[in-house]
């Protein structure tokens, strides 16, 4: 792993210094540093290398990312198919995605590209855009902004499994303009207002200062730029807020779901303008499952049992909206 994390370091220095992030590229690569070293110090590395290190050694793969399956192919691959799920399954779970990797589909838990469409055809074209993904997880979003023509995308995330699934896509195109800095946005230069477009996608539920989260992301921004947020949502007026007790469909730290109406007072108290809420979804357990590449339990097991339209502890089931916004 460590000389993946090389090459890709001086490839990083290599971009943020002729990029608009060239300011701030002494934190970001001291970010990349300190995430990778909690990545190589993790219980798990050595299954996740064995797995990592046994995939085709090619130099001449060609990654496409602007379909639904983000996929790496190759010519003159000889290894067989079974030889590398068994590798790619050493990564398990797989979370977000689909991906191919040189002819095995990793049917991932979630199937990340309807939320890619459900997003995609509402926000400002990413061609020649700086972009951040908030949460970025394996990086499949990450992919799909690059598609549409993003100049550069830079994801945080902190969980270390999630930097090995970029990796496992990332090492075969070392050249394209996407980074996984393995952080929190906690972790983050803020204030910088560097990024022409900003995601948070999953995580606002997760934060317990919601506003503040929102505060950070606007710092984040250019003025004129756009935030792409999607979080779950109760029905409501701009008044209503679901805390959950406890857990809410498992979960232990879910903290707020507002209803949209709240959700887009928070944004104008922020300082937000344009805002406008563009999709709205309930969930459904074709697109969060177990699969052969997430064996754990998944949203049937998390849903009540008699009445699909509550969680398990009896909450409003999963709803998500879509709401952009622009930073002023
Ligand atoms: C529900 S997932 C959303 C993943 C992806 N954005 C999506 O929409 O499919 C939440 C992600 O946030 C990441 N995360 C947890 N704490 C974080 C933090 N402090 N800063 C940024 N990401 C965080 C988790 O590792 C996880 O990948």
């Amino acid at each position: 792993m460590k000389e993946y994390r090389d090459k890709e370091r001086l490839q990083l220095a290599a971009t943020l210094h002729a990029s608009d992030l060239a300011d701030d590229e002494e934190q970001y690569l001291s970010l990349f540093d300190q995430g990778w070293q909690k990545i190589l110090k993790h219980g798990d590395l050595e299954r996740w290398k064995s797995g990592f290190h046994a995939l085709p050694e090619t130099q001449a793969a060609t990654l496409k990312f602007n379909e639904d399956t983000v996929s790496v192919c190759a010519n003159g691959v000889s290894d067989s198919q079974e030889h590398i799920e068994k590798a790619l399954k050493k990564m398990h779970p797989w979370r977000k995605g689909p991906f191919d990797v040189f002819g095995v589909l990793i049917d991932t838990e979630w199937r990340s590209d309807w939320k890619w469409q459900r997003v995609q055809k509402h926000i400002a074209p990413l061609k020649g855009r700086t972009v951040l993904d908030v949460g970025c997880g394996s990086g499949y979003h990450m992919w799909r902004m690059l598609g549409e023509g993003a100049e550069l995308v830079v994801g945080i995330d902190p969980t270390p499994l999630f930097s090995m699934h970029f990796a496992t896509m990332k090492r075969y195109t070392p050249e394209s303009n996407a980074f996984l800095l393995p952080v929190g946005i906690d972790d983050i230069p803020q204030g910088t207002r560097s990024f022409d477009s900003v995601f948070s996608m999953g995580i606002l539920y997760h934060r317990k200062s919601p506003l503040d989260h929102l505060s950070q992301l606007k710092g984040l921004l250019r003025k004129g730029g756009e935030l792409v947020l999607e979080t779950l949502v109760i029905e409501g007026d701009e008044h209503s807020c679901l805390i959950p007790k406890g857990r809410y469909a498992k979960m232990r730290n879910v903290w707020f779901i507002p209803s949209v109406k709240m959700l887009e007072l928070w944004l104008s108290r922020c300082g937000f303008k344009n805002i406008r809420c563009v999709d709205i979804d309930t969930t459904s357990t074709d697109e969060q499952r177990g699969t052969d590449w997430m064996q754990f339990e998944s949203l049937a097991d998390f849903l009540d049992p008699n009445d699909r339209s509550k969680t398990i502890e009896g909450y409003p089931a999963p709803m998500r909206a879509v709401v952009l916004a622009e930073a002023v």
